[in-house]
């Protein structure tokens, strides 16, 4: 019965320890090259996937378009043990090495938005540049019914989507003999290299204006804001963008707003990009370039996109409030599985710590009764020894009667039975008292004892002293609130058992009968 309760105890601590479904953990590194919305938005995206994919731990780093700091972040990531990296790499040249290193220690790498310079990557996410570039190209060609002076400011020099996107643009260019690429300058994706790069052009250039194409929308607007300043910003010119963000300063907005005349979306997709990640950790097929689906953003749509935008918005808000409701659910779960495996081993303690009680209750029990026991068998065989010896001084008394009638012999014999009794009394309590040291203190011998006290009393010694000791404890039964064994302690007997023996063949009742 015990063995099956310690088993169903043991069966549910381990049901409770094993609760916790810890799913597989894999460790991704995110190395970005930038931190602008654009990177903000794929963030956002991603650390949205771990909702669905709890064992997935994100690394975030930013080198703020510095390459050389994007290759340490690359190393240290590596260093960290990362399952697999995402790498938006900040120059072709500069980071292929770093990659590399990443890719030649069997880590798993995704070129996201960015391309190197060497095929030692996994696979490569991202819009096709060349594609956005020469989408651009055609958009601001029509627009200009192919004739008229065109300004560009190109992305970063030495990453990729600012050559593809170039390279695109210029291919589109090519059925446009009439358009004339009047000035070209680099930024480096920010709005303020765009005013610089516009600046630049100007002073150099001072022809007729009919658009500016910019790498991405910060640049254009930059642009822009350095032609306004110039007072050079007819109301006329076309002002082309990539990204078309729709976020408060983002390209789609500003499109909406009249602020730039195009932008190509280039998207973020950080959902896809998780799968793929998952796909090449898990060891499931995937393919090893993926190009997201890019359009352009006009005057036209902008609203409507932006309308589309509010919704995704409020449903990943739906989504982030379910997702920390589920965290609270399952922190008290957790809180509630501790709890109940804390209930339950105290319980086992407990349950342990009674039993040990218990048995050592019951040894004790046993141990104290065997005492018990044999107390009381040592009282009687001393009570029945002394009885013996009586009985032999009986016998050798047998004829040999010397009464003494006289009157004078009556006040010896009470006289004697008053000290006799006196000296039982002052022993009364002492347990080991016997007759023999009674008839030493009263200088007689034990048979003279006998004789007298047997004469005088008609019982013996040994009947007299327990008469004694029980017509005590009857009082002390009657008068006081001693429990019985304390009042058998007091008369002298050392088993309380032994005592209700004796008091009930002397009195025909109980000690219990009597107690108060
Ligand atoms: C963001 C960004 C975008 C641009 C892309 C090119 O960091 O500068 O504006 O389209 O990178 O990689």
């Amino acid at each position: 019965m015990k063995s099956r309760a310690a088993l169903i105890f043991l069966f549910l601590l381990s049901f409770l320890f094993s609760c916790s479904q810890e799913s597989e953990h894999i460790v991704i590194g995110v190395s970005q090259c930038s931190e602008d919305s654009w990177r903000q938005k794929l963030k956002q995206e991603l650390i949205m996937t771990t909702y669905f994919n709890p064992g997935v731990e994100l690394i975030f780093t930013s080198a703020n378009d510095d390459s050389e700091l994007q290759q340490r972040q690359i190393d240290s990531l590596v260093n960290c043990g990362i399952d697999l990296l995402i790498v938006s790499p900040n120059q072709v040249d500069l980071l292929s090495s770093a990659v590399d290193r990443a890719y030649d220690k069997g880590i798993p790498v995704i070129l996201f938005d960015r391309k190197i310079d060497s095929e030692k990557y996994t696979a490569f996410m991202g819009a096709d540049n060349f594609q956005i570039g020469k989408m651009i190209g055609h958009f601001i060609a029509t627009g200009l019914n192919g004739k008229g002076n065109v300004l560009e400011i190109g992305g970063l020099k030495g990453s990729s989507p600012a050559s593809e996107r170039h390279e695109g643009f210029m291919a589109a260019m090519e059925d446009y003999p009439d358009i004339n690429i009047a000035s070209f300058e680099h930024g480096d994706w920010t709005e303020e290299s765009g005013r610089l790069a516009m600046n630049m052009m100007l002073s150099h250039y001072d022809g007729s204006i009919d658009a500016v194409f910019g790498g991405n929308d910060r640049m254009a607007i930059g642009a822009r804001k350095a032609l306004q300043a110039a007072g050079k910003d007819s109301g006329d010119i076309i002002y082309a963008g990539v990204d078309a963000l729709p976020e408060e300063d983002g390209g789609m907005r500003m499109v909406s707003d009249s602020l730039l005349t195009v932008s190509a979306i280039y998207p973020t997709h950080g959902d896809e990009l998780m799968l793929l990640a998952l796909d090449i950790v898990n060891g499931r097929k995937y393919d090893r370039d993926v190009f997201m689906q890019s359009s352009l953003v006009t005057y036209d749509n902008a609203s409507v996109l932006l309308l589309q935008n509010e919704e995704i918005i409020r449903q990943s808000n739906y989504l982030r409030t379910m997702h920390s409701l589920t965290g609270r659910m399952q922190d008290a779960m957790e809180l509630q599985r501790v709890i109940i495996i804390l209930v339950l081993v105290f319980a086992l303690c407990i349950s342990v710590f009674l039993s040990f009680y218990v048995m050592a209750y019951r040894q004790k029990q046993s141990l104290s009764e065997e005492l018990q026991a044999q107390v009381e068998k040592v009282e009687r065989q001393r009570d029945e020894l002394e009885e013996q010896r009586d009985k032999l001084i009986e016998l050798s008394m047998a004829g040999n009667s010397d009464t003494e009638d006289s009157a004078e012999s009556q006040n010896k014999d009470s006289g004697f039975i008053l000290k006799f009794r006196n000296v039982v009394e002052s022993h009364l309590d002492d347990p080991d008292i016997s007759v023999d040291d009674i008839s030493s203190e009263l200088c007689m011998s034990r048979a003279q004892l006998y004789r007298k006290v047997k004469a005088v009393t008609g019982k013996s010694p040994v009947e007299v002293i327990r008469h004694m000791r029980l017509a005590k404890a009857d009082r002390l039964l009657a008068e006081t609130s001693l429990n019985i064994s304390e009042i058998a302690y007091r008369v002298g007997f050392s088993s309380a058992s032994y005592f209700t023996k004796c008091y009930r063949d002397q009195f025909n009742r109980l000690p219990t009968d009597v107690h108060r």
